[in-house]
């Protein structure tokens, strides 16, 4: 069995997930030596970005993975999303710059997310233009380069002191563990106990 665990502030929690659930993970230390696949107690582990943990399930190089639903939206992603995850909670947003009207015909939106932001602006029947960018999304609107933003918000810091204002929900956001749909079925008895084993330790830091 192999498992996508994202690179980046997600990567801690998750493995704590997965080693409260019993499984053998890499140490702190095996992360240090820059490897990327670890073999440990029966699954092999691999750490890619969390944009393309979606993409490694979507197309079976991975069983299963976790995943924020910004990213599985993003990709279109059909996995079965089995346990959603007790941490990482944040919301995709609206941010408008400082002196900006609601959206509208001719808004320019700066973001990471341009299939998502179009289906909201289409869902809204708004023509606005979309400007995709890797990252630091919001330093667009400070300059001027967009009207609006469409981001993660978690504490509202980045929004705060970059002076943006909040304007609407696009969607809350929570990492979930994805299991492709194919694997679900070829490797039903497997995917079970994972997803039970996942969902049981979930379950025990809620009540905790
Ligand atoms: C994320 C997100 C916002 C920020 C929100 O960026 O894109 O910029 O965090 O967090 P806050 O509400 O707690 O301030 P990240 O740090 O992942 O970097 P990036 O923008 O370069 O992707």
């Amino acid at each position: 069995m192999r498992i996508a665990i994202p690179k980046g502030r997600l990567q801690s929690p998750v493995l704590a997930t997965f080693a409260n659930a019993g499984y053998d993970v890499p140490t702190e230390s095996d992360l240090r030596t820059r490897k990327l696949v670890f073999a440990r107690g029966g699954v092999e582990w691999i750490f890619v970005k969390d944009c393309d943990v979606p993409v490694y399930v979507e197309h079976g190089a991975a069983d299963a993975g976790i995943a924020g639903l910004d990213q599985i939206l993003e990709h279109d992603c059909t996995a079965y999303q089995a346990v959603e995850l007790p941490y990482g909670r944040c919301r995709m947003m609206v941010i408008g710059a400082p002196d900006a009207p609601r959206l509208t015909d001719g808004s320019r939106i700066a973001t990471k997310y341009p299939l998502i932001t179009r289906q909201y602006l289409d869902a809204r029947a708004l023509r606005a233009e979309i400007v995709s960018l890797g990252g630091s999304v919001e330093l667009a609107a400070v300059l001027g380069l967009t009207s609006h933003v469409v981001d993660l918000v978690e504490t509202g810091e980045t929004v705060r002191v970059h002076r943006l204002v909040l304007q609407e929900l696009v969607t809350e956001i929570t990492p979930r563990l994805i299991v492709a749909k194919n694997v679900y079925r070829t490797k039903n008895k497997e995917m079970r106990a994972l997803i039970a084993r996942v969902e049981d330790t979930v379950d025990e830091s809620i009540v905790a």
